[in-house]
């Protein structure tokens, strides 16, 4: 009898826990985003004038999808918007898209590769202008952001926190980090074109373990809270030893070591940042998680937080993998999205 209401009690708090999980993404009427073109790390604004909604991807110098609704239908634009870059790069080399509006102009951050060092080790992050999002408009001129290569930090995942000098943030501080020694940020020039004094920045994450794979981060203020939100594990089917062989590529042995979305979060944008059970998120190991993977969603990641009018509060958008496509060859990142409840001080993903 003690027994069976004990296996019975136990059965109804798993039962519990498995109600609690995370919900799906939020329904996506059309062709979902990715689908057919992958969503790589997702940027994501909404444009002020129209109200029509830019998803830039990675793919093929950021492919760009629209849509007046984050439930679509989305359509994906004729041009890349940096196809035609220019630089010595060449086609392919642009990626994880990060962008913002400050002060009547739109920026776009993105990754670049230096063509120099190891293969991760070689990231730079550009920065261009538009003033109205479109894929052909964006003035590229100001090139790629003078941080200096140091052994610590891989310069890419570009995220933006824009200077508020009246909740006493002085300056514009880009985020940055892949692996390594993690995330960090540096501030920079008032038109953000630039990095004033190019040094190492601050170090904000880090993971002591494994293959120290945190990456992809994204600086969110809300309500009184600096959040540092970032990817921990393996992005990609691609950890194979014959990195060139797209054949040989697999994902971790260990599916808890696939991509899953952290927070972190501290009072001051620089430094402090902690998880929710007070770990240090620099020397601790800390990181509460967001988002893993579950039911049909594999892997996700990449990751941005956008406070939106259409679902009343904060969105988390992020690419994932259909679970039961995870093992094909040209794998599709597509794009997902739900609502994120601050209400307890900490992200939780919440049904609309
Ligand atoms: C999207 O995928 C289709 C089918 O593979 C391809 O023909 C097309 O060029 C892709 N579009 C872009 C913008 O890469
Ligand atoms: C700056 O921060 C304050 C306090 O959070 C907020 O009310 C204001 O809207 C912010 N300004 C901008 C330009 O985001
Ligand atoms: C740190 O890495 C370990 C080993 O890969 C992993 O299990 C853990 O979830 C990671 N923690 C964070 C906060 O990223």
């Amino acid at each position: 009898m003690h027994r069976q209401t004990f296996t019975t009690t136990f059965l109804g708090v798993l039962a519990t826990l498995t109600a609690a999980s995370w919900p799906n993404p939020e329904a996506i009427q059309g062709t979902i985003p990715g689908s057919i073109n992958s969503t790589l790390d997702p940027g994501l604004i909404r444009r002020k004038s129209d109200g029509k909604l830019f998803l830039y991807t990675t793919p093929n110098d950021l492919t760009v999808f629209t849509s007046s609704s984050l439930y679509g239908p989305w359509t994906e634009e004729p041009n890349t918007a940096l196809y035609n870059h220019g630089d010595a790069l060449g086609p392919g080399n642009h990626g994880a898209p990060s962008l913002h509006h400050v002060d009547d102009l739109y920026y776009l951050f993105y990754n670049g590769h230096d063509g120099v060092h190891e293969s991760n080790h070689d990231g730079l992050i550009g920065v261009a202008t538009s003033s109205t999002l479109e894929p052909g408009s964006w003035d590229i001129s100001a090139g790629y952001l003078g941080i200096t290569w140091m052994e610590k930090y891989n310069i890419l995942d570009p995220t933006l926190l824009p200077k508020n000098e009246s909740r006493g943030q002085q300056s514009h501080l880009l985020g940055f980090g892949s692996y390594r020694n993690g995330i960090f940020n540096i501030p920079l020039s008032d038109d953000l074109l630039d990095v004033p004094a190019p040094n190492g920045g601050n170090n904000l994450a880090y993971n002591s373990t494994g293959r120290h794979d945190i990456e992809g981060s994204y600086q969110f203020y809300h309500n009184g809270w600096y959040y540092l939100f970032f990817s921990s594990g393996e992005c990609c089917k691609r950890s194979g030893e014959a990195d060139q062989d797209a054949s040989q590529w697999h994902w971790p042995e260990n599916a808890g070591n696939v991509y899953k979305v952290m927070v972190c979060r501290s009072e001051e944008p620089r430094e402090g940042f902690v998880d929710r059970e007070g770990r240090s998120c620099l020397d601790g190991n800390g990181g509460t998680l967001v988002l893993g993977t579950h039911g049909n969603v594999w892997a996700p990641g990449g990751q941005g937080a956008l406070v939106d009018e259409e679902v009343g509060g904060v969105v988390l958008y992020y690419h994932y993998v259909v679970a039961d496509q995870r093992d094909e060859q040209d794998v599709p990142y597509r794009f997902g999205w739900n609502k994120l409840d601050f209400s307890s001080g900490w992200p939780a993903v919440v049904s609309v």
